[in-house]
């Protein structure tokens, strides 16, 4: 069984509940709840990210061509996984799925369906340890081929600065050039004030506490990277399938950018 305490609310489990999810207990349905009642438009904010993820895997599987994902941070499986977006598009597509949490490990084998032309893997590690994650990657990623680091809604657990764009530097540089990272990363100059105390009643309840930022400091994770159309921009407003997908509120910056 996996180590692990219902009684204490936890981000991948609460997370789940604000999507809609099921693979969540009631202490994580309790911290969920309050958190939306400090910013009512979490749920909005939270679904506006998800479908950021699958349009970013939808556009670099489709548009760059792009067959191999690293995606760190996944998540508890839900609709659109990296591998299903990417898959849908070229089946012959390689995934590598990582996350240090024991519950998102529980459920790995929903994310190791794998269409029999491609590859999933799941790898139980830290993003604060890109090397353990890069030489385990390597096991099924070509990184001398062009790669997408995903990092979404991760790196707002990464509270220092130098650490966050370091973890992203060390990971870029194991790629080939034409690689690409996508982010995004939770805001702390939109809806602030109610964003600020949603993030405060969370982090008095879970073990990883998130760090909100800035557009500005969130851009500066791309340094050094040509960033792609439209830039850093709400979670909603990156390539939108629709006027009404764009409008929806959403406290998330983002943005994919392309390796030299
Ligand atoms: C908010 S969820 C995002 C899930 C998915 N990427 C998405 O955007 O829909 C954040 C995930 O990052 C994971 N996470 C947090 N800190 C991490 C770390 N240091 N290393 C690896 N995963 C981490 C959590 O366990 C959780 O599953």
């Amino acid at each position: 069984m996996p180590d692990f305490d219902s009684s204490v609310p936890h981000i991948a489990r609460v997370y789940d509940y604000w999507l809609g999810g099921k693979d969540n207990f009631a202490a994580d349905r309790a911290l969920g709840e309050k958190t939306l009642a400090a910013y009512p438009n979490l749920v909005f904010s939270v679904r506006a990210n998800r479908a950021f993820l699958a349009r970013a895997v939808r556009f670099l599987a489709a548009e760059v061509g792009i067959r191999q994902f690293l995606d760190i941070g996944t998540g508890i499986p839900t609709a659109n996984n990296t591998h299903e977006v990417a898959q849908r598009v070229a089946p012959q597509s390689r995934i590598v799925y990582v996350d240090n949490d024991p519950i998102v490990l529980s459920h790995a084998r929903a994310l190791l369906t794998s269409k029999p032309e491609g590859i999933c893997a799941y790898l139980d590690a830290d993003l604060r340890d890109p090397d353990k994650i890069l030489a385990a990657a390597a096991e099924t990623l070509d990184f001398r081929a062009p790669v997408a680091v995903m990092l979404v809604a991760v790196l707002h657990f990464i509270g220092d600065d130098a650490q966050a764009s370091a973890i992203v530097g060390r990971l870029m540089e194991a790629c080939a050039p034409g690689s690409f990272i996508a982010i995004s990363h939770a805001a702390s100059d939109i809806d602030a004030v109610q964003q600020t105390e949603m993030v405060r009643q969370l982090n008095e309840s879970v073990a990883e506490k998130a760090t909100l930022r800035d557009r500005a400091a969130v851009a500066r994770l791309f340094d050094g990277f040509e960033l792609l159309e439209p830039g850093v921009v709400k979670t909603a407003q990156w390539r939108p399938d629709s006027d009404l997908q764009a409008a929806s509120p959403a406290a998330v910056w983002c943005g994919v950018a392309r390796k030299a």
